[in-house]
Order: C-alpha cells, then sequence, then structure tokens
C-alpha cells in the first residue's frame, strides 16, 4: 500500500480540451491547414504548463515537417518525471474541415523510452478489440479466424459483430473477406483512434477495428487500451517497395507483429481525448453566450480509471489569462 500518486491525466485533458476549443471554431470551414494550426499552437501553449521532462515521440513532425510539436521536441515545464508523448492535436483533419462527425484531439504520455518510435513510416495495419477478446486474437490469422475467435470470446454469433474499418480502396480485400463472414461493417471516412477506443466502449456497437491506419494513431490507441482495457495488434505498412527497402536499412521489420508491449512497454500511461466535432464516444465543442463546452475521456494506465469530463468554459476569462484566442 502506498500514498495514491499523482495522475498526470487530469492535467493532460487541460492540453486536449485547449485544442479542441481552439479548433472547433474552424468546423466546417475547408480550411484544414489553419485548424491544425490552431490544435497545435493551443495544444503547445498548455503542455508547457505541464510539470513533466517530455519528449515528443509521435508528433506532427514526419508527416508535414511541422515546426511545431515535432518528433523529438522537449515540452513540459523540464521537471521530472520523464516521459515520452505522443499527440495528435487533431485526429479527423477532414472531417473537421467539411463539419462532419468524430474529430477528436488527443494525447498520450508514457514513461522515456517506453513508446514504439515508427520513424518515417506512416502506416500501420491494425488490430484491435476490447476486454473479452484481449489475447484471443492475431493479426496474422486470417480475418475469418480472427472474427470466429471474437465471438466465441464474447459468447456472440459472428454475425452479430460489427468491424470498424476506415472507408480506402485499399480495404476492398479486406471488406470482402469480412462480408464473407457475414459480420456487419461500419465504415469510417477517418478517425481511427476513436474507432479503437469504440472496441472498448460498450455503448458504442463496435467489436473489432480492422485495417491500415495511421501509425501515430495506433501508438495512441495502445497507450488509451492500456487503461481502459483490451489489445491493438499492429504491422507496419509500407506503401511500395522503396518505403520497403528504406525501412529496412533503418531495422524496421514491416512482418512483425507489434503487440501492446511493443506499441506502449508500461501500464503507467496516461491519455486523454476530447471531442472536437460530434462523435458516438465525444460530443463535440459546443460555443455560445461567450462561453464553450467540451466533452472528455480522461485514462489512467495505473489504475486503470477512465473519466468522463464534462466541462464549461468561459472564454471571456480564459481569453484574459491566455495567449490562445479562444
Ligand atoms: P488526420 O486527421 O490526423 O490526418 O488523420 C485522419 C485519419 O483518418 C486517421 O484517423 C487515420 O489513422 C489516417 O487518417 C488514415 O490515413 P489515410 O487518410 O491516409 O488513409
Amino acid at each position: 500500500m502506498t500514498t495514491p500518486t499523482r495522475n498526470l491525466a487530469l492535467e493532460l485533458v487541460r492540453v486536449t480540451e485547449s485544442a479542441a476549443l481552439a479548433a472547433g471554431r474552424f468546423m466546417g470551414r475547408g480550411d484544414k491547414v489553419a485548424a491544425d494550426q490552431a490544435a497545435v499552437e493551443a495544444m503547445r501553449f498548455m503542455l508547457a504548463s505541464v510539470e513533466m521532462d517530455g519528449e515528443v515521440v509521435i508528433g506532427e513532425g514526419e508527416k508535414d515537417q511541422a515546426p511545431m510539436l515535432y518528433n523529438g521536441e522537449r515540452v513540459g515545464t523540464g521537471a521530472p518525471p520523464q516521459v515520452d508523448i505522443a499527440v495528435d492535436p487533431i485526429d479527423g483533419t477532414r472531417p473537421l474541415a467539411t463539419g462532419n462527425l468524430n474529430a477528436i484531439s488527443t494525447v498520450a504520455i508514457a514513461p522515456r523510452g517506453t513508446m514504439f518510435d515508427p520513424g518515417p513510416f506512416v502506416y500501420m495495419n491494425k488490430l484491435a478489440v476490447g476486454p473479452a477478446a484481449q489475447g484471443k486474437v492475431d493479426i496474422t490469422a486470417p480475418v475469418e479466424a480472427n472474427l470466429h475467435a471474437i465471438a466465441r470470446a464474447k459468447g456472440d454469433r459472428v454475425d452479430d459483430l460489427t468491424v470498424i474499418i476506415l472507408d480506402r480502396h485499399r480495404h476492398e480485400r479486406l471488406i470482402a473477406d469480412v462480408r464473407r463472414c457475414k459480420a456487419r461493417i461500419r465504415l469510417i471516412p477517418d478517425g481511427d483512434v476513436a474507432a479503437a477506443l469504440m472496441t472498448a466502449w460498450p455503448q458504442s456497437g463496435i467489436d473489432v477495428l480492422l485495417g491500415i491506419g495511421g501509425t501515430p494513431e495506433g501508438v495512441l490507441a495502445a497507450c488509451a487500451l492500456r487503461a481502459m482495457g483490451g489489445e491493438i495488434q499492429g504491422q507496419l505498412f509500407a506503401r511500395d517497395e522503396e518505403e520497403l527497402r528504406r525501412g529496412r536499412e533503418m531495422g524496421y521489420d514491416f512482418d512483425r507483429t507489434l503487440t501492446m508491449d511493443d506499441l506502449v512497454a508500461s501500464d503507467n500511461v496516461c491519455f486523454a481525448a476530447t471531442g472536437i466535432t460530434d462523435g458516438e464516444l465525444l460530443r463535440g465543442v459546443k460555443y455560445s453566450g461567450g462561453g464553450a463546452t467540451t466533452d472528455s475521456l480522461v485514462v489512467r494506465g495505473l489504475s486503470g480509471t477512465v473519466r468522463q469530463v464534462r466541462a464549461t468554459h468561459r472564454l471571456e476569462k480564459l481569453n484574459r489569462i491566455s495567449s490562445i484566442p479562444y
């Protein structure tokens, strides 16, 4: 028995709230770049207040050569604990810009050196399930075998299951395989962090996430599922021979199954997510009368506590003490 320790996730939620409040203003405005910039600035502003010596391992960096929250950037006050940070200021920039569902802001931390560093390799094949099917799936097995294993673990039939998949041409075969098994499918335009979390969220009705999405999103989902229960497995995916060759030269193995322990090798993880636009998991930001409301998930791996935080913000007050124009 020890005395309770600090829960950094409770501080991280201010970071994702801040990014969501700033980004939410851009809903439907058709400007992905401006939305992303606003979210990144707000996230970085708030991260600076968190007492930690953080190094960004999963940042804005590789895809867009961003000037802020780039891989390797130090964030926080610089005081212990030493942590790795994964950020996705907006997962779902496209749905945000077009005023569609399921854009969220997320951040995760874990002890220094425990997060998977994907280098420049941006895509990963993923299989995520909730607690009931944890330990029962294998990303290298045929889809049919996994769906039967999940159904067995949950006491369901395969045609009771709902599989969530990013709606991409590259998934045509996967979709055909799932259809052959008669499982139901939810095709989503974007946002596979939220999709992975839904597998561990019974009210969502989602049983499994399958398919290729972003590698950073895979690491973020692994941090959340560490605490929520459930599991994600991944395999780096090379878009062409050249990427495969480059990866091999750098020591990456594209055939290797990345387990939860590979993606984040510690239970001491903290994760926060705030809705930007409405979604099944989180409501989006609402602005009115000089105020705003946000809806967040706050997750801590050590205790396994999942908090839902609904916050009201007084923007005229915030704008007095913050350089971020909410
Ligand atoms: P961003 O909003 O960060 O661009 O990510 C949206 C997203 O849908 C992710 O959730 C997903 O992992 C990835 O893009 C899939 O990549 P792509 O759109 O290139 O297929």
